[in-house]
């Protein structure tokens, strides 16, 4: 594990792309909407085609709105998981419980399907401008998709419109422990020059 980077000024773009990790492991520090809100401000700069803004987003942030939520997804897995050991149960209670802060991304699906493609693209980079921001911040998180976001009893029961999906569940918090970077391929092998 790396140690968590000390950040005393704001990174560059480029150090903020290529030193964000995914974050697992929370502090019990906790994160407010105070300081999530401006991020999603800057956030929702992100290109989208003919301005559909295709995004609006909850929350969980207190401890009531969180086990609400680890109520929802437990119902979720044990429809889909009938045979779950209880111990399986119990990890994602211990794992959900040490996650300061939670943002469901809600996308809006327009019924063109071109369109809707943009939007889906428009909003992965939404969320990927809130994870660089909230690195600059010190705080981190992990984009989680899943069979959840598709499931329609979660969806209806977290107040999703007929029209709705969510396009990512975000884990948020201080980071506990970073990870070691995952290494991509380079960018240069996978570059071919049209002749
Ligand atoms: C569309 C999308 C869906 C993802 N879904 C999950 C997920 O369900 N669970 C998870 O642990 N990580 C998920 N991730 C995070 C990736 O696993 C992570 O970005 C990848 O392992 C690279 O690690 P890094 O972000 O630290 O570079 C998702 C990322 C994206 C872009």
């Amino acid at each position: 594990m790396q140690d968590i980077k000390q950040q005393t000024e704001a990174l560059t773009v480029r150090d903020a792309v290529r030193y964000r990790r995914s974050i697992r492991k929370f502090k019990a520090t906790a994160v407010t909407i105070e300081q999530l809100e401006p991020l999603l401000e800057d956030a929702v700069y992100a290109p989208n085609h003919k301005l559909t803004e295709p995004w609006r987003f909850l929350y969980a942030t207190t401890d009531e709105a969180k086990e609400a939520f680890i109520k929802r997804f437990i119902t979720f897995f044990k429809r889909n998981n009938p045979e779950a050991k209880e111990e399986k149960i119990n990890q994602y209670r211990d794992y959900f419980s040490q996650v300061p802060a939670l943002l469901f991304v809600v996308l809006k699906e327009n019924e063109n399907p071109v369109v809707r493609n943009d939007d889906f693209a428009a909003v992965s980079a939404l969320i990927q401008n809130f994870q660089l921001l909230a690195w600059d911040q010190g705080i981190g998180m992990v984009w989680k998709s899943g069979r959840i976001l598709y499931d329609q009893d979660f969806q209806q029961d977290m107040g999703l419109k007929e029209n709705e999906r969510f396009a990512a569940i975000l884990h948020i918090g201080y980071p506990e422990e970073v990870p070691e970077v995952k290494s991509r391929q380079k960018a240069s092998s996978l570059l071919t020059e049209l002749k």
